[in-house]
């Protein structure tokens, strides 16, 4: 099955070569509401064949808003600056362009609801901690959920200055509760031992050396202390496919073109973060199970081990209460960890 999806996508993105900035945008964000569709009903046995037609729909509905939305054919107008920067401040520049349009309360707080379900479903509990860090702390939702969770004193860093500023304005503790730095992870400015408790949430697979900062993670934490990892799983799946298929259409569409579209067209602001963190964080990695426990052995993390539930709309709690679910939909699922460091 997995082949003839790969196929269909191989001839569909030849044919797309000379096509106009608009149409590919429009594939990206059809296949993305595919599969919106399939995570809200039941995956359908005839999936390729609804698949086939919604992309032969493509034409009708590119002419609908073609008028009310043109474009140079080549996407010139809309080069985004960030091109010129390195790597990894390009995928801070991505995410900041992302976190600015979150600056509400409530989606803070949501964050924490998030974070609670995970820990309650884990069995898990930070209320010890005295001292955290929050490696790729982007706005800082997770950061001050945290900090709400009962840890003493939180330390966020992230390699976007612009986060770290917007992160600092949403924060309403005092310095010596919650702090943010500017800091890569893989050259954490911080002494060895320095805290109890480590949170990398959705970062080391968007940097040149996740080796490099599990090792940093390890260093920086003491002996007998924890921590919480997150890592893309569900590696070799219909999403990861899919995301691939678009990432290539849109290599010469850019973000806020694609930001900008989607919301015109009335998507909310929620499904346009999701999406476009997909589609443009440069460097996108995936792992399965036995290659985390692996790269964590080899970093120090020897007595880790892998969560298995997840908040509602997490793969992983999906696969929990759908155990015969078909592989190619989730895989092995998303990659959680709860760290230890030996003593
Ligand atoms: C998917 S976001 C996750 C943010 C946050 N952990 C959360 O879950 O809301 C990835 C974050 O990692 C940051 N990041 C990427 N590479 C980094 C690096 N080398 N050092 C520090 N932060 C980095 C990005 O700027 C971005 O804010």
């Amino acid at each position: 099955m997995r082949n003839l999806v790969l196929d269909y996508f191989q001839s569909t993105q030849s044919s797309y070569k000379n096509c106009k900035v608009l149409r590919k945008a429009l594939t990206a964000i059809y296949l993305f509401d595919f599969l919106d569709r399939l995570k809200n009903e039941s995956f359908p046995d005839d999936w390729f064949e609804i698949m086939k037609n919604d992309m032969a729909g493509l034409d009708n509905f590119s002419s609908l808003i073609e008028n009310r939305f043109d474009i140079a054919g080549d996407g010139s107008d809309w080069d985004d600056n960030e091109q010129e920067l390195p790597v990894d401040l390009r995928t801070g520049a991505v995410y900041f362009n992302l976190w600015k349009n979150f600056n509400k309360e409530e989606y803070y707080q949501q964050t924490l609801q998030l974070l609670e379900q995970r820990f309650t479903r884990n069995q898990l509990d930070v209320t010890g901690f005295k001292s955290g860090l929050d490696a790729g702390c982007g706005g800082g939702r997770y950061t001050l959920a945290l900090k709400k969770s009962g840890i003493h004193k939180m330390t966020g860093v992230d390699i976007s200055p612009d986060s770290v500023s917007f992160a600092t304005k949403m924060n309403h503790f005092p310095e010596d509760e919650v702090i943010f730095k500017q800091a890569s992870v893989l050259e954490l400015p911080f002494a060895d031992k320095s805290f109890d408790f480590v949170f990398s949430n959705g970062v080391l697979h968007h940097t040149t050396d996740i080796n490099q900062g599990l090792r940093e993670l390890n260093r920086v934490l003491q002996p007998g202390g924890q921590g919480w990892l997150y890592l893309y799983g569900g590696k070799e799946t219909l999403f990861w496919d899919i995301v691939d298929f678009c990432r290539a259409i849109l290599s010469d569409v850019p973000q806020s073109y694609m930001q900008i579209l989607m919301k015109i067209m009335g998507y909310p602001p929620g499904r346009i973060f999701h999406r476009a963190d997909f589609w443009y964080v440069p460097i996108n990695e995936r792992y399965f199970a036995a290659e985390v426990d692996e790269m964590l052995k080899d970093t120090g993390f020897t007595d880790s081990r892998r969560l298995t539930r997840g908040s509602d709309h997490d793969w992983d709690e999906i696969i929990y209460s759908n155990p015969s679910i078909d592989p190619y939909i989730y895989g092995e699922g998303e990659m959680r960890f709860w760290l230890q460091k030996a003593l």
